[in-house]
């Protein structure tokens, strides 16, 4: 009789809403259709470092569909970083964890420094697969990562309520998104959310010209203005968060008053949206099939309406970023939506 596969499965990288669900995903369909063995690994890749890990079993994933954050905890460990205080060799502690627990596949959810990661655990000799999420949906090559569309209701909402308050006070207000390098998340939320400006780290902007677009919809009897941007924009002060210095540059140069808010982790928590549990249970259970025909060091994507899988090395360091021509910017540009210049 063929033998049982043992797959571990990890969460890395900052959480957001539906890494439960994708666990689930894959744990469920190991147990359930191919009787396969699944061991959850703590915090990402320390756990791996530090051993700590246990057996999930198929009665422990019931009910964590809905959950936010990750059952098996998360870390931003990067066990390749080469640094001289770390005297461990950490690639060395995993394979040999992997080997102890006598894996036949690991499977690691997570964003771009997670996929690249496994990309080097597949160089190492490793049976990987990667499956990808973020709210950032900046993971180079899957349309879209789970966790992007729950982060984009919770934004949304938050746009949709400075209006009232920007309305009443006529103020210009100022939000910031995460997205580090990507904008896709202040992009869709400033969008969906109505907002007038939006900054995002792929265009350039310039502050005159965002100040002088104010002041001309002041002049146009529009009583207030929601500028959205994203937390990586360029600034000349790297301490001073985005929102900060927009808000600032905002008031000095129009006199217009102008309030700031900072959305921060409140976008990565609670319960994910439906799509998204939809997505993270496609990607978990596509990733298993992969394992059950023994095709690693692959990771799931989705292409269109479809999952697929493409090499993790062709991930590497890419980042899937908002192309500049993107066709969402130049419609909302014929809306009179401003992006800085
Ligand atoms: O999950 C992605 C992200 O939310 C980025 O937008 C943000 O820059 C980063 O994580 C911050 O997370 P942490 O503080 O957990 O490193």
């Amino acid at each position: 009789m063929k033998k049982q596969k043992r797959i571990g499965i990890l969460t890395a990288g900052g959480d957001c809403p539906g890494l439960n669900a994708a666990i689930r995903g894959v744990g469920k369909t190991a147990i359930v259709k191919y009787g396969m063995e699944v061991i959850g690994i703590s915090s990402g890749f320390l756990g791996l470092i530090d051993k700590e890990y246990s057996v999930l079993e198929e009665h422990m994933l019931s009910g964590i569909l809905t959950l936010g954050g990750t059952i098996l905890g998360t870390s931003r460990e990067k066990p390749f970083k080469k640094s001289k205080r770390v005297k461990i060799d950490k690639p060395g502690r995993i394979k040999e964890t992997y080997n102890e627990l006598g894996l036949d596949c690991l499977v690691c959810i997570g964003g771009n420094g997670t996929q690249k990661t496994a990309a080097r655990l597949v160089d190492e000799g490793l049976n990987i697969i990667g499956i990808p999420k973020t709210i950032d949906n900046d993971v180079w090559g899957t349309d879209q990562t789970f966790g992007f569309d729950s982060a984009l209701l919770i934004a949304t909402d938050a746009i949709d309520r400075l209006h009232s308050t920007a309305n009443s006070h006529k103020r210009i207000m100022v939000i910031e998104i995460m997205g580090h390098h990507a904008g896709w998340l202040a992009l869709y939320s400033g969008i969906a959310g109505g907002g007038d400006v939006i900054l995002i780290p792929e265009l350039d902007y310039s502050i005159d010209a965002v100040n002088n677009y104010l002041l001309e919809r002041a002049q146009k009897k529009k009583p207030y203005s929601i500028v959205v941007v994203a937390e990586g924009i360029k600034k000349p002060i790297k301490d001073q968060s985005a929102a900060s210095y927009i808000a600032q540059q905002i008031e000095e140069g129009t006199g217009i008053e102008t309030r700031k808010t900072i959305l921060g982790y409140i976008q990565r928590g609670g319960s994910p949206s439906p799509m998204d549990r939809i997505l993270a249970t496609r990607f978990g259970a596509y990733a298993v099939d992969l394992i059950a025909n023994e095709d690693y060091g692959k990771m799931v994507i989705k292409k269109g309406e479809r999952i697929k899988d493409i090499q993790l090395s062709e991930v590497g360091s890419n980042l899937r970023l908002v192309p500049p021509d993107y066709k969402l910017i130049k419609k909302a540009r014929g809306l009179d939506i401003y992006f800085g210049g």
